[in-house]
């Protein structure tokens, strides 16, 4: 068998590369990406990635990340996951990347919601995500499979052999001794979301079709701040940071109602905020706003260029004009469960890193800019497992399944999708609203669909499912009781 590679990466945002980053030069790598490298949600991430300041503050970092998750995270994940991100962004920085720095040069760390201190790393003002990751493709010397739609994982009992691929208008299987998947989240489940237009699922669907678990599927996350009425797919996040560094949310009168739903006010954890924004609207009919009066339009302008640009774009006059804000699908908690090495449960060879994943790091509700740092500090430990273990499988051959991805009204069932999904298994919960969203895509689930759709749709049903399980309201997950 020709064209064995070393490792398959699926997806090329921070967790992808990250990967790639600690692979030996001399390796064979193929990083697929489903259209350009750049179309990732890592690219669209404003606010940075939190680290612990010091050695003290990692017992702070833990206990925060915990608490945010609602008492429901694996706490040796936590641990994992607070110990080691200062080496990781240490050699970031050791090779060659600028986080934001006062004229002094020293680090500035901002505030997100539900961190107890100043710990988010930031670069570009509010570009810390792009940023990184066109340092990490920079860095990049693998090859890249640009538009190419990974459409099947080989598998045979617990070894996979590499993927089927996609790419102008052929199918091909590609065949590789390791298989990371880093291909983000779920975005396009959802009406309102603020994730890349290429992100839908197609790998947690085919986890389903053969067999690999997900877990917490129920466990997805709103951002609370997020302006919504544009006419792009993907909405404009506006990041936590921006109420960390002094914005308010505020109702039609002005009214910093958020005390009334906890002390903590605008810096309560995302989960809380999305929920008491999200009431607001319902009892009042009314818009809740972001309020940036408590800044100078220079301050703004400095200190987060890339939302004072899109907004000015939409045709408000910052800080002078308040801005009306939704919730909106930002990330997914649940996803491929893994061990604590990123290698996806029951597998030998097969490993899930960053989004996609489902670590036990977050919990129930993901700390504020918790998710760079999973990336960075997961992918890394995946390839250092693949270099412990050093598997190699006795390939075999696989015939390319060239079932049909897309069919004529794949468009019209997705975008009914997305409402369902928005209005059945959004920010507010109930058993009825969530089986009645299972029927339907159990409906359109026996139509003729491409298989592309058929996976948006699996794993919407897996939401689903877990959503219908799980009657206790924790963190992202709120159920409302029913007669
Ligand atoms: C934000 O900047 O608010 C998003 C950060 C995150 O999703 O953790």
């Amino acid at each position: 068998m020709k064209n064995i590679y070393d490792y398959i990466i699926i997806g090329a945002g921070i967790a992808g590369l990250n990967s790639a980053s600690y692979i030996p030069k001399d390796s064979k790598v193929a990083i697929i990406t489903k259209e350009n490298p750049w179309d990732c949600n890592s690219f669209y991430a404003q606010g940075g990635v939190a680290v612990a300041i010091n050695s003290e503050d990692i017992k702070s970092h833990i206990k925060d990340t915990i608490d945010a998750g609602a008492n429901y995270c694996n706490k040796r994940a936590v641990e994992i996951l607070c110990n080691n991100g200062k080496e990781v962004i240490e050699k970031m920085i050791n090779d060659g990347f600028n986080f934001d720095t006062d004229k002094k040069g020293h680090l500035l760390y901002t505030k997100e919601a539900a961190h107890s201190k100043n710990r988010i790393l930031h670069a570009g003002g509010d570009a810390t995500g792009r940023k990184m990751h066109q340092f990490l493709l920079n860095q990049n010397s693998f090859n890249y499979f640009g538009n190419t739609i990974v459409t099947d994982l080989l598998i045979e009992d617990d070894v996979c052999y590499g993927v089927t691929i996609y790419k102008d208008k052929k199918f091909k299987n590609l065949y590789g001794k390791n298989i990371i998947i880093a291909s983000g989240g779920v975005g396009s489940l959802y009406q309102y979301h603020t994730n890349a237009k290429s992100i839908s699922a197609d790998l947690q669907g085919i986890c389903l079709l053969k067999g690999c678990s997900l877990k917490d599927m129920e466990m997805m996350q709103f951002h609370p701040t997020v302006f919504i009425k544009s006419q792009f797919a993907r909405k404009q996040l506006i990041s936590e940071a921006v109420r960390g560094e002094g914005a308010t949310i505020v109702d039609e009168n002005g009214n910093r109602f958020l005390f009334e739903y906890d002390k903590r006010g605008e810096l309560s954890p995302r989960d809380i905020v999305s929920r008491a924004i999200y009431d607001r609207k319902q009892k009042t009919k009314g818009e809740v706003y972001l309020s940036f009066e408590n800044f100078t339009k220079e301050f703004f302008a400095n200190r987060f260029p890339s939302i004072y640009k899109a907004l000015t774009d939409f045709g408000y006059d910052i800080p002078k004009d308040r801005v009306p804000i939704t919730p909106a699908f930002h990330y997914a908690i649940g996803g491929i469960e893994t061990d604590l090495n990123g290698r996806v449960k029951g597998f030998k060879n097969l490993y899930a890193v960053g989004e996609v994943a489902n670590t036990g790091v977050h919990g129930a509700n993901r700390l504020a800019s918790n998710s760079l740092l999973e990336a960075m500090v997961f992918s890394k430990r995946a390839i250092l497992d693949t270099l412990r273990e050093n598997f190699e499988p006795n390939f075999i051959e696989f015939e390319i399944d060239k079932t049909s991805l897309f069919s004529e009204d794949d468009k019209k069932y997705k975008n009914e999708l997305r409402k369902l999904m928005w209005e059945n298994a959004g920010i507010i919960r109930k058993n009825s609203n969530l089986k009645k969203a299972l029927n339907r895509i159990e409906e359109i689930l026996e139509l003729k669909i491409g298989k592309l759709l058929k996976l948006r749709l699996l794993t919407s049903k897996e939401i689903i499912k877990s959503a219908l399980e799980n009657n206790n309201s924790i963190g992202a997950h709120y159920k409302i009781k029913e007669n």
